[in-house]
């Protein structure tokens, strides 16, 4: 079994002063809790102010994207070592609104994925299928081919500075939440499609879309779940705070 990891997913959410707020409440009701770990994903620009105001606590901040070039003429895009020296250590990688709003291919991904991973920031892999996939049962198809990317990577790199989120792309903002035997049946999926490639122990498996108090403690109680990737429930200490309590038992 793995360590519990609730990841915030902030988006295009809150600024500099907003971000460090909710983060200085929320470190305040983590304060180095060891039973789980908590990481944070604000916008690039408050990364720094989130981890002055989370200095500490033992909570990690990231990013939402990276790219895979050193430096040059990528306009809008933010580099390892410029993240780097903001003080991140990760970043998402994948998810769903990068897929499908701004048409980011597997094979980008896989780039993105080993700069990061070449220069030691940890890597949250985001993968999932669209309603219609899911429709026309091609979820497992779909899981497989974006994992494929990744598993050359553990291969590569092991699993060390990975964790792997499966975000149900109709779940996400959504509302529906999967149920806990879609849950299952992708996160078994995914562990045993990654260890029967790999060998290796496999990463840490978070579940995200529309994850909230209500429905987290059924989430967290399967086997192969190791934690959450949550968007709208974390941006607010109300709601985040039942989250933050369900991992800690
Ligand atoms: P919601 O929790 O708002 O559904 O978002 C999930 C997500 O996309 C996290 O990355």
């Amino acid at each position: 079994m793995h360590k519990p990891l609730l990841v915030a997913n902030w988006k295009m959410n809150l600024g500099i002063s907003a971000s460090a707020l909710l983060a200085k409440e929320i470190a305040s009701h983590y304060k180095n809790n060891s039973s789980y770990d908590l990481w944070l994903a604000p916008s690039y620009t408050a990364i720094e102010a989130t981890i002055k105001a989370s200095a500490s606590s033992g909570i990690k901040i990231g990013a939402q994207n990276v790219h895979w070039e050193k430096s040059g003429a990528f306009t809008g895009e933010i580099s390892v070592a410029i993240l780097q020296e903001l003080g991140a250590s990760f970043s998402l990688i994948g998810h769903s609104e990068r897929r499908h709003i701004f048409y980011e291919s597997d094979e980008m991904l896989a780039k993105r994925a080993e700069c990061a991973l070449n220069n030691n920031l940890t890597i949250i892999y985001c993968i999932g299928e669209t309603l219609q996939e899911r429709t026309e049962n091609k979820t497992i198809q779909v899981l497989e081919q974006q994992l494929s990317p990744l598993i050359n990577l553990i291969k590569k790199f092991t699993s060390k500075n990975i964790v792997i989120a499966y975000e149900p792309v109709w779940a996400i903002g959504t509302g529906k939440v999967a149920t806990i035997e879609d849950i299952q049946i992708a996160h078994g999926f995914i562990s045993k499609k990654v260890s029967d490639c790999t060998g290796e122990i496999v990463p840490r498996l978070l579940y995200g879309g529309s994850v909230t108090a209500e429905n987290f403690q059924d989430i967290i109680n399967l086997d192969v779940v190791d934690g959450a990737l949550v968007g709208g429930a974390s941006l607010s200490v109300e709601k985040f705070l039942p989250l933050m309590r369900i991992c800690s038992v």
